[in-house]
């Protein structure tokens, strides 16, 4: 299920492994943002009530720990298996946290922005975008395993909670999704004319 997800978003994305290499090239520089990049996504994490409140009072230290261990490992160009079943992870660790989504590609695109600033200031354009876009493509394919660990996940869990066979549930979500739009529709025709 995992693997399957990952080649898609290889595939599509267009990683390769020579991003990896060009991530360790730029590693002496890159690695030197990490405080600050962290400090900015918890400082903008905790600005905003509704992200702030999924941690609990005490965690911010330990949490900073993980995202500088997980960008330095980005960076670090040490990009295999264990790195994205990982990721993988991360999605599952997420949903029993509350961290939806929009959430994670939100924080996703600030990381990717700072980046490149930073990338812009460090080496002339050329280099700037090679070094950048490695980034962007891995950070993608990142942002892809945790949003669809994410949701095969939470339908792993209701699967496994109300014992539905996989047949089954979707066929339910197929049918139901079909009378959300329905639902959608109707508000959108009723207020259209507001
Ligand atoms: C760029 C997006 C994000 C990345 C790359 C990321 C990465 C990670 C990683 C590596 C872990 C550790 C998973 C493990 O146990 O192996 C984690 C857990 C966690 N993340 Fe995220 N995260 C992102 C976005 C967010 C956001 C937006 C929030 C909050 C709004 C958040 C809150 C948490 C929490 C509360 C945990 C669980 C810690 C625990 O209980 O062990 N994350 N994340």
């Amino acid at each position: 299920m995992y693997e399957q997800t990952l080649r898609n978003l290889q595939t599509l994305v267009g990683y390769r492994d020579e991003d990896s290499q060009i991530l360790q090239r730029a590693y002496p520089v890159t690695s030197t943002w990490a405080d600050e990049f962290v400090r900015l996504f918890y400082d903008t994490l905790f600005a905003y009530e509704p992200t702030a409140r999924i941690f609990r009072p005490g965690e911010r230290a330990e949490r900073e720990i993980t995202l500088k261990e997980w960008y330095l490992r980005v960076v670090r160009g040490e990009i295999d298996e264990d790195f994205w079943r990982w990721q993988w992870r991360v999605g599952l660790v997420h949903i029993y946290r509350k961290v939806t989504n929009d959430f994670m590609l939100g924080m996703m695109s600030l990381i990717q922005q700072a980046f490149l600033q930073k990338c812009m200031e460090a080496w002339p354009p050329e280099e700037a975008l090679e070094v950048f876009l490695a980034f962007k493509r891995v950070t993608d394919v990142v942002s892809g395993l945790i949003a669809e660990g994410y949701m095969r996940g939470y339908q792993q869990a209701m699967k496994e909670f109300l014992g539905f066979r996989t047949e089954l549930l979707e066929r339910l979500l197929a049918m139901e999704s079909r009378s959300l739009v329905q639902r959608l529709e109707k508000l959108t025709m009723s207020t259209a004319g507001d």
